[in-house]
């Protein structure tokens, strides 16, 4: 029996049974089926997750570029591999093939080479969603270069901090970007970011918005002329299984963001087989995921997991609301797309528009629909069964991260019955276990507790690049020989899982992570900044919105000026991005604290989400007369 494409919900219990009972041979078989090996392994799996180290397929040989593109051009040459929608709806989309994407590559690859990307660099790649990002990616795979996308919304700081982290040699750019009605200036901050970076040796840019940029002479290349010269073959580099693919920094509740780093063979082959099954991928299909290739969702599930498998996947330049609301439906209707993936805080957005534009559009083609990135409320879930799948197309809420590679516990369409804000049950391979404050497991069911991994998965990252004691002290130290994974959960009276949140100083904002260390060290840079603490409070589009409390030096004289109010969110605008921007900004005579004067962010929250018949006993605090000022001065 074939277990690469799963069909019933009989035959997922029998195949999870036996990916669970043997999981070595359970994987083996799938890679050996479905992939196209150099070498094959001399190991399946060695594991220690107290170490921690999770080794898959060693001994194994491949170029991840030759499972996404040369193994296709026999039998899909002409086939749409990637299917680019620009942001203004008066451009035409643009088609290319497995033939043409291939050759697009090689080329691309060959400049990377004559600029001197060797095997093991690191490529930071700051690209809008145009071709080139897609391109860029899988030209540093063919060589083997590592790389390092960043979203292009974060800013020059943001961006330094990563270059710099992960030490890249090359930066791969755009003029600029459309955003909607917009345009940003990308060379610009690149330019600003490189001021603080004395190791990137060369930018290549690629013209997109046409504006004038500043170009560093023997630093900044065009790239179109390049690519015009380079030869359009080129050799994959063999690498082995457990080389490096790429570095993808996500935030942590302190300090630095974590750089995870994934690695080739078992990554290719868990986002390979858990794209055919979550989303129910059948050859004729045009897939289409919303996510940016600057996040995880596009790295596994626009580029790899859908070239793996020969897929049509869409890239979309634009944001949903240009020229307006109805633009994701228009793009449905165009290209009949069969699977529709994307985030809860977009559901609710285009949702509180009504039902008229996702009316006006044929929706017919659609076969999947999918959600990530956070909790999806019970409204949305039911708004977007409703209105977008018409009752007829299952929802498959897929709760995974940016460290676990991919999809770790969803519904199969078509099998596992769904529902509302479940994101039900673990995928194949996966073994999941509840545990309480005191690291036991929580057996049975109707149960919550911390959500933690027993086994390791193939696609699970591998460190925290440059810090393998921090990822040892953030995965790996809460629980004893157990993955921890940040969030809690709640298991059901039939055993499916549903994702209650984030139980870590990590704030999921419009289905972005974001760190609240970070937020108030930039705030506290403010000259008028005594302290500050940041919390998270129910917002009804975004999911979580950032309620700030700032203490400042000299509090009477400038609590009520909205000019610190503005300078602060322009610092966390010029030190993150935009995406971290506090909602409310609330000053405070001074902050809750313990005796041993950590800050009390439980009551912080608390007041922020109107639960302050909640907040417990508070006379312990070292200051507990603060408390009662903050709700009343509450925003
Ligand atoms: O809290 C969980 C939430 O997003 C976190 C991971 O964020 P990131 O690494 O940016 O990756 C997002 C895309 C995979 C998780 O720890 N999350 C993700 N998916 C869901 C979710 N929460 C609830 N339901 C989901 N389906």
């Amino acid at each position: 029996m074939s277990n690469y494409h799963i069909k019933q919900f009989e035959e997922y219990f029998q195949v999870y049974k036996k990916s669970i009972n043997q999981p070595e041979q359970f994987w083996e078989e799938i890679a050996e089926e479905h992939f196209y090996w150099r070498k094959k392994w001399d190991k399946v799996l060695s594991w220690d997750f107290r170490k921690p180290e999770v080794k898959w397929f060693e001994g194994a040989q491949l170029n991840i570029t030759e499972n996404c593109l040369d193994r296709h051009l026999r039998t899909r040459g002409e086939k749409t591999a990637i299917l680019f929608e620009p942001n203004n709806p008066e451009e035409k989309a643009e088609h290319i093939s497995y033939k043409q994407l291939h050759e697009r590559v090689c080329k691309f690859a060959n400049v990377l080479k004559e600029k001197g990307i060797n095997k093991g660099d690191r490529v930071c790649i700051y690209l809008p969603m145009i071709p080139e990002l897609a391109v860029s990616v899988l030209a540093c795979a063919r060589i083997g270069a590592i790389h390092s996308v960043v979203f292009a919304g974060f800013s020059s700081t943001a961006l330094s901090t990563r270059i710099n982290d992960c030490d890249a040699k090359m930066v791969i750019t755009s003029d600029g970007s459309y955003r909607g009605a917009k345009t940003l200036d990308l060379k610009g901050i690149v330019d600003e970011a490189l001021e603080n970076c004395d190791g990137v040796a060369s930018v290549l840019v690629a013209k997109r918005i046409n504006s004038e940029v500043f170009m560093k002479a023997g630093r900044d290349y065009w790239l179109q002329p390049l690519l015009d010269e380079a030869y359009q073959d080129c050799n994959a580099e063999i690498m082995n299984a457990e080389d490096p693919l790429f570095i993808l920094y996500t935030s942590g509740s302190t300090g630095m963001p974590k750089g995870m780093m994934h690695t080739t063979a078992g990554y290719m082959v868990y986002t390979a087989y858990t794209f055919k099954n979550v989303f129910d991928y059948r050859e004729d299909d045009v897939y289409w995921c919303t996510a940016d290739i600057g996040w995880i969702t596009g790295h596994s599930y626009i580029v790899y997991g859908p070239l793996a498998n020969g897929a049509t996947t869409v890239m979309f330049e634009g944001v949903p609301s240009y020229p307006d609301f109805g633009r994701f439906w228009e793009i449905v209707e165009k290209h009949k797309i069969t699977q529709f993936y994307t985030a809860p805080t977009a559901i609710r957005a285009l949702a509180k528009q009504g039902t008229e534009f996702v009316d006006t559009y044929d929706l017919s083609s659609l076969k999947v629909l999918g959600t990530v990135g956070e909790p999806i409320n019970e409204e949305a879930w039911h708004w977007y069964n409703d209105n977008v799948g018409k009752k007829k197309s299952p929802i498959v809420d897929t709760w995974w991260q940016t460290e676990t590679g991919g999809i770790m516990i969803t519904p199969i369409p078509f099998s596992t019955p769904t529902k509302p804000t479940y994101a039900t049950l673990p995928f194949i391979g996966i073994q999941p276990a509840l545990m309480d404050d005191d690291g036991q497991e929580i057996k049975g069911n109707q149960v919550d507790g911390r959500l933690c991994i027993k086994f390791p998965w193939p696609s699970i990252a591998r460190t925290i690049w440059g810090n393998h004691q921090r990822y040892k002290d953030t995965y790996f130290s809460a629980f004893d020989n157990m993955y921890f994974t940040g969030d809690g959960a709640l298991r059901d009276e039939v055993g499916y899982y549903r994702i209650t949140g984030r139980v870590d100083d990590v704030i999921i904002v419009s289905g972005h992570n974001l760190g609240t260390a970070p937020i108030e060290d930039a705030i506290n840079e403010h000259q008028a900044v005594a302290e500050s603490a940041i919390v998270g409070f129910p917002h009804d589009v975004k999911g979580n919105a950032m309620y700030g409390y700032i203490t400042l030096k000299d509090a009477g004289e400038t609590r009520d000026h909205d000019n610190v109010r503005k300078e602060i969110n322009q610092l966390i605008t010029d030190r993150i991005g935009p995406i971290a921007k506090l909602d409310k900004i609330q000053f405070t005579d001074g902050l809750p604290k313990t005796r041993s004067g950590k800050i009390m962010r439980r009551i912080l929250r608390k007041i922020a989400c109107n639960e302050t018949d909640q907040l417990g006993d508070t006379s312990t605090l070292l200051n507990p007369e603060v408390v009662q000022s903050i709700i009343d001065h509450k925003l």
